[in-house]
């Protein structure tokens, strides 16, 4: 993915991979987590940096965090225009991927340009939107927003980062249900959204519980996605962390929409973005797929 807004606050990096770890920098702290796509060794010269992780997370005797009343119960990092609330959860997660961060700074840019040709705010609809980072940084270019999770917590973290962003006022729908649901009654109620974007998780469980497993339900999402999009739309952007859902097979899944667009696609990517030029050059990780269908 092209990095379309210039490089400003960063305060997330990737310090290096290997061994099935990765170690990350979030702010002040940094992290020692699983990681499956590292199948390479670690740079020996980065192991100091690695012996000084503030904690670190493994799989290898049920789910164990160590180190962690090393770290505060949450602390605020701050990724160009987006600020996030992060805490370590109990299954390794802490509120944030980033690999999705260019996601952001792409969806930034098409939400300016669409705007600057609108006499309407660009509405953009969130789909599985977790902590909510694509809506902070929609919210942040200008669009009104729709963020929906079937997690009453996850929704609340995201409220939480929608005021730590000064967006407490700004036009967003909170909306805790199963996506496809909530896409039913939208299209009912004769809602249109001019930019989607849809992570479907492998599995997933909706507000009362409903089972969403990708292989079943993502196709009923994307034709409930194609439905409330208006006409003329902006984008859809499509993202996975699937195993087989490679950049083509998303390529494709747009193109059946029959929908005129242009369609871009590649990999997400957890990018190194310190500068200290004594340290060998870090590894991109590749951390899931994206497909775009475009009329920005
Ligand atoms: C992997 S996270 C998505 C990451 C997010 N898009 C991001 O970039 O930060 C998956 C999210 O989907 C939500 N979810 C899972 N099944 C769902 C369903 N059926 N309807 C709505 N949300 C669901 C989960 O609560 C979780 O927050």
């Amino acid at each position: 993915m092209i990095i379309t807004e210039s490089m400003g606050i960063m305060d997330y990096s990737l310090l290096d991979s290997g061994a099935g770890e990765k170690l990350e920098r979030f702010g002040d702290y940094t992290l020692i987590r699983p990681c499956s796509q590292a199948i390479w060794s670690k740079d020996a010269s980065k192991a100091e940096l690695w012996k000084n992780a503030h904690a670190s997370f493994n799989r290898k005797q049920g789910l164990n965090w160590q180190g962690r009343d090393r770290l505060p119960s949450n602390w605020v990092i701050q990724i160009n225009s987006v600020h996030m609330k992060l805490s370590t959860t109990d299954f390794g997660h802490i509120g944030i991927f980033p690999e999705t961060i260019q996601l952001w700074d792409a969806i930034q840019a098409k939400i300016k340009t669409a705007n600057a040709k609108r006499t309407q705010p660009l509405k953009f609809l969130n789909l599985f939107a977790y902590s909510g980072g694509a809506t902070m940084a929609a919210a942040h270019a200008g669009a009104h927003c729709c963020h929906v999770d079937a997690s009453k917590g996850m929704v609340q973290w995201a409220r939480d980062n929608a005021e730590i962003n000064g967006l407490s006022e700004h036009p967003i729908r909170w909306i805790v249900d199963d996506v496809n649901k909530f896409l039913q009654r939208e299209i009912r109620r004769g809602h249109r959204y001019d930019g989607i974007l849809l992570d479907p998780p492998s599995f997933g469980r909706g507000k009362s519980g409903e089972l969403y497993k990708i292989e079943h339900a993502m196709l009923e999402t994307i034709d409930n996605v194609k439905r409330v999009l208006s006409d003329p739309f902006a984008f859809v952007y499509l993202t996975s962390h699937t195993p087989g859902l490679t950049p083509t097979v998303l390529s494709n899944l747009l193109k059946k929409m029959g929908k005129n667009g242009n369609i871009t696609s590649g990999e997400m990517l957890l990018i190194s973005t310190d500068t200290d030029s004594t340290q060998a050059q870090t590894l991109n990780i590749p951390n899931g797929t994206w497909a775009c269908l475009d009329n920005v």
